[in-house]
């Protein structure tokens, strides 16, 4: 069936934004405390999140409810949220608790903003955001390797002044990887040329280079649920690093607004034992920083193009990936879209 163009314009806008009905990681857990409130972006939407008195993570809009403050400005009383402006006291389901300023005020015990569910899971913060079809949250796709004990590994976490898009069609191409971070420690090998092939799984795609595998970032696999994305991708690593072979990247994208993401790469390796011990001294001490400096790479590539670069694009067989994700993304926003004005 033909799509219109005012719904063509919608989906678009949608996968611009961000798909609804998917978790989203947006802070790692240490930056969530009982003290300060946390004020966050996703999908546009202001959020604050905390720690109530259980150590509980609470989140909901970060707007008070009494004339539009940031709750994020103010601080936590009693495991609830205190607006720095006038004083009004939220709970973690954004119901007023009270109003200091002003005895049996109305707004004492009123629900007055949204609260989404929230999910800590291997140091990171998941949120919720619900869809019209997906009100209430599935479960949160996880990568298997995050709590299987073979593997170890870091969270790094970084916000890129860029639409979440680029960060992921950036994962879904490997070819970039003997180019743009040809001057690195592990990423400077094999042939520059090569054919790319795709191949559709179940619950999600693999994108891999024809010639060569284990050479430089030869391949990337995305598994795509209907509550949320991530991919996973091997860097092969010079008997230099270590041991424990190939270090997996584990990746989430969270659109915090149009033009602003924020990546979430667990740098993972399989190893125990004392060579774990080895590893985790290896990669804080010396490793670490040359894994940000490729990080970067990334970043000021995606940041210096255009927001709409894609309309200009000459897409060649090396983009298989990108177009089969764009795809992907293109086919939930319109289920997505299709399900709201049935409800409507
Ligand atoms: S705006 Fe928050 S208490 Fe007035
Ligand atoms: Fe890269």
């Amino acid at each position: 069936m033909l799509t219109d163009p005012a719904t063509k314009a919608r989906i678009e806008a949608r996968v611009n934004e961000g798909l609804r009905g998917y978790w989203y990681p947006v802070a790692k857990s240490v930056q969530i405390s009982a003290k300060r409130p946390y004020g966050t972006k996703v999908l546009g939407e202001k959020i604050v999140l905390w720690r109530d008195r259980d150590g509980k993570i609470r989140c909901i809009e970060d707007y008070c409810p009494h004339r539009g403050a940031p709750l994020s400005y103010g601080e936590v009383h009693d495991g609830n949220i205190g607006c720095r402006y006038h004083g009004v006291i939220v709970d973690g389901t954004g119901t007023v608790q009270r109003v200091p300023a002003m005895p049996d005020c109305a707004m004492e015990g009123r629900k007055a903003l949204r609260d989404f569910v929230v999910q800590e899971a291997h140091d990171a913060v998941f949120v919720y955001i619900p869809s019209v079809d997906r009100p209430e949250p599935p479960e949160l796709p996880l990568p298997k390797e995050l709590s299987d004990p073979e593997w170890t590994g870091f969270l790094c976490t970084s916000v890129w002044d860029v639409n979440y898009r680029y960060a992921l069609d950036n994962l879904a191409d490997p070819m970039h990887g003997c180019y743009l971070h040809a001057e690195s420690f592990t990423l400077a090998f094999g042939s520059k040329q090569d054919l790319l092939e795709l191949d559709r799984r179940d619950d999600g795609f693999r994108v891999s280079r024809v010639g060569q595998t284990g050479e430089n970032f030869d391949w990337s696999e995305f598994v795509v649920a209907e509550s949320g994305m991530f991919c996973f991708l091997d860097i092969p690593y010079p008997p230099a690093a270590g041991p424990g072979g190939n270090m997996r990247i584990l990746g989430y994208v969270c659109p915090i607004d149009e033009t602003h993401c924020k990546v979430f790469f667990w740098r993972m390796r399989k190893v125990t034992g004392i060579e774990r011990q080895s590893w985790r001294f290896l990669y804080r001490t010396m490793l670490e920083e040359r894994h940000w400096a490729v990080l970067e790479q990334d970043r000021v590539m995606l940041e210096g193009m255009p927001d709409d670069a894609r309309k200009r694009e000459m897409l060649y067989q090396h983009d298989i990936g990108v177009a089969h994700l764009r795809r992907a993304l293109n086919s939930a926003a319109k289920a997505q879209i299709a399900a709201e004005d049935s409800a409507a």
